[in-house]
């Protein structure tokens, strides 16, 4: 069995990827950063397990990527990431256009150039990343959230189009998740700001993920899990806000 992990370089990716290493999987982990990649092909120890640079927002290094991987039981489009915290009023063009690019076409891309081998196979599971902001809406979520709300819904048609085919789909919507490099990504590598997020609460793990995963891929071939959504016990849902009239 072969899992391809998009974004395996850090946090939920890379805890994914060493799951399914000792689950038996051989691996074919991506990210943009070679050297993490290297890295974690050393702590797999080289066994079972190829790596090659990717970027999501390149559709001709997609291509390439799954014309080199072969035969594909799991994809897991794990790679995305909110980029700030500003109203959208306020927010940089570039970085909606960033997290489009990543987290909606990326993910479009990767699973298009994939789908017809599992369909043609009648096997094969997909895993998405989405996230509770894909659900609940909250200040500074614009288009991140808006990007995972697509997540959510393109996994469930894919659900409608591929039932009989034997092809399973799973969106996975986290909450906080600690000890990942989301935070630090989104407030553009002020450690102190990325901390602060987690500070006197217990987030999710990765390996909480990495777990989650384990679970959904060990299940007969006839059960299909649509949508996990999860927490820390720790999080909750925020009141509406309402602008006064002073
Ligand atoms: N942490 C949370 O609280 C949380 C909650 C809900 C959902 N999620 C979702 O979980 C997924 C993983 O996030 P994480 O928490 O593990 O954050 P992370 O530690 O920042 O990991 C993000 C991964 O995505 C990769 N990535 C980003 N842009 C990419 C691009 N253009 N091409 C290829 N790879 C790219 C990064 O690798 P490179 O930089 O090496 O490319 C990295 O491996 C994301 O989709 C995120 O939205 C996270």
């Amino acid at each position: 069995m072969k899992a391809l992990i998009t974004g395996a370089t850090s946090g939920i990716g890379e805890a994914i990827a060493v799951n399914l290493h000792e689950l038996g999987y051989e691996l074919v982990i991506t990210g943009r950063r070679e050297e993490r990649l290297a890295k974690l092909v050393d702590r797999l120890e080289g066994h079972r397990v190829s790596s090659h640079t990717l970027d999501v927002t390149d559709d001709v290094a997609i291509s390439e990527v799954v014309a080199a991987a072969g035969e594909v039981d799991v994809l897991v489009n794990n790679a995305g990431g909110a980029l700030g915290l500003a109203s959208a009023q306020e927010a940089q063009l570039s970085d909606w256009l960033t997290m489009i690019a990543t987290n909606i076409t990326g993910l479009t891309v990767l699973t298009h150039a994939l789908l017809p081998q599992m369909v043609r196979r009648g096997s094969g599971i997909i895993i998405n990343l989405g996230s509770v902001a894909g659900e609940f809406p909250y200040p500074g979520g614009n288009v991140y959230g808006a990007t995972k709300a697509y997540v959510r819904q393109f996994s469930l048609n894919l659900k409608a189009d591929l039932a009989g085919t034997g092809v399973r789909v799973t969106d996975i919507e986290p909450g906080m998740v600690g000890d990942t490099e989301f935070s630090l990504v989104r407030f553009n590598h002020d450690a102190d700001r990325a901390a602060s997020v987690y500070d006197n609460m217990t987030a999710l793990k990765p390996a909480d993920i990495a777990d989650l995963v384990r679970y959904i891929v060990t299940l007969p071939s006839h059960v299909n899990i649509n949508t996990v959504s999860l927490m820390p016990v720790d999080q909750g849902f925020g009141p509406f806000n309402v602008a006064r009239q002073s």
